[in-house]
């Protein structure tokens, strides 16, 4: 089962030397009285374990070569309430560790892993209280010196080697994102197949959850967006709480979390299934940078350059649409354009909605790789002002979809949720 989760660590491990990672888990957070949150394991976490229980720490051993886990014990009065653990001997078998041991032996353990090795890496800064707890197992070496004991010498901030592992993905990742990335189609089409002026926003949203949950994806990867008329032009508009009225654009930015990973979609369609003159005008402009963006895509490419091509086609869009007088390159040196488009192009995906992994390296921008992937999602954002043809107001577009790197160009995963005026109009009539 976690053949995938043993091949990262493998090769994390190459890149280590006889040095130690100390990897804990998220923890929990309580909501009130009894009540947590609904737990989600560390990304980083998820991604070299597959392992979702809180508290875990997870130690590779540089010299062994050993995966040790530290887990909760079993707890047959605990469980009762709380549902299954796997204890240390079931997360072995299921998990393919080499080692596992309840968190008990933690303060006898890792001191002596520790010990004479010339480099330890743990994610330095992210947690003071797990930053607190490496100082004790520290303290630990360091009160040994007089044997000759001896801590590490060198600290690393693992997060540097796991955001640069975690920006190329690898098939099992792919797998999943794309299934992610259908689901949270499914949940687009379902919500435009039962849109109508007069429902609120949030009956909307509560078509994605079905569509989500009912798939096996029982989370959003973040609050859903579902913002009707003037509410589209809030970027990230979560109150979801006004009524849909007819003539309103409604702009749904939403996706589904599945095993840890994440889908991210934005579609934009007309509550009563017909685009007015205006809003088609708009929606164009958005869809042809869109698949400027995307077209864009590619092995090679820098970063910045589906950016750059989508920026064309909407500066040159508010021009043709009146929004904007001047020139293409003017209005683009100037910056002028971001009064109506004031976001990124997109953001990497993965198991994080925006996921890690430098887009510059030593002040240069790098170019996407096969397995890297990446959103599209340009808008544009028309607020009512005297200067701004009245026909435009309080019209929001954006259109989003998750684009995968491939060998020879890139793959839409998400593309199932339509998006052609065409198809979304034939989609809302029941065709
Ligand atoms: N839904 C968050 C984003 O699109 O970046
Ligand atoms: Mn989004
Ligand atoms: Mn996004």
């Amino acid at each position: 089962m976690s053949q995938p989760h043993a091949a990262r660590r493998r090769r994390l491990l190459t890149q280590i030397g006889d040095g130690v990672v100390l990897l804990p888990t998220a923890p929990e957070a309580v909501r009130n009285a009894d009540c947590h949150y609904p737990y989600r394991a560390d990304s980083h976490f998820l991604y070299l374990t597959g392992f979702a229980e809180p508290e875990a720490v997870l130690l590779l051993d540089g010299r062994s070569g050993k995966s040790i886990l530290f887990c909760r014990e079993r707890n047959p009065e605990m469980e009762i309430w709380e549902g299954f653990r796997h204890g240390p001997d079931g997360a072995r078998e299921v998990f393919g560790f080499d080692e596992v041991y309840a968190l008990s032996e933690m303060a006898a353990r890792i001191p002596e892993l520790l010990t004479d090795r010339s480099q330890l890496w743990w994610p330095l800064g992210h947690d003071e209280a797990f930053d607190r707890r490496v100082n004790t197992w520290l303290e630990a070496v360091r009160a040994q010196a007089r044997s000759g004991a001896r801590p590490p010498s060198h600290y690393g901030d693992l997060r540097v080697l796991l955001d640069e592992m975690r920006m190329v993905k690898d098939e099992d990742e792919i797998a999943l994102l794309r299934r992610a990335g259908e689901i949270s189609a499914a949940g687009h089409i379902q919500a435009m197949r039962a849109a109508r002026p007069g429902m609120h926003e949030y009956q909307l949203e509560a078509e994605l959850l079905h569509a989500f949950v009912g798939r096996g994806a029982r989370y959003q990867a973040y609050e859903s967006i579902v913002a009707a008329g003037a509410n589209a032009c809030t970027l990230h508009y979560v109150a979801n709480d006004a009524w849909i009225r007819d003539g309103d654009l409604v702009l749904i930015d939403a996706g589904c979390e599945l095993q840890g990973y994440a889908g991210d979609i934005t579609r934009t369609f007309p509550a009563n299934g017909r685009f007015s003159g205006p809003q088609r005008d708009v929606y164009e402009v958005v869809l042809a940078a869109e698949l400027a963006g995307i077209d864009a895509v590619k092995p090679g490419a820098a970063w910045h350059a589906p950016g750059d091509a989508a920026l064309r086609v909407l500066a040159q869009g508010m021009l043709d649409l009146g929004l904007l007088s001047g020139t293409l390159d003017g209005v683009i040196e100037s910056g002028a354009y971001r009064r109506f488009y004031m976001h990124g192009v997109g953001h990497m995906i993965g198991l994080d909605v925006h996921d890690v992994g430098q887009r510059k390296l030593h002040g240069q921008w790098r170019s996407y790789q096969p397995g890297m992937c990446t959103t599209i999602e340009p808008g544009l954002y028309i607020r009512p002002a005297d200067d701004v043809p009245a026909a435009f107001h309080n019209i929001g577009v954006r259109i989003e979809d998750d684009v995968l790197v491939t060998a020879d160009g890139n793959e839409v995963y998400t593309a199932a949720a339509p998006k052609t005026i065409a198809e979304i109009e034939a989609l809302m009539r029941g065709e």
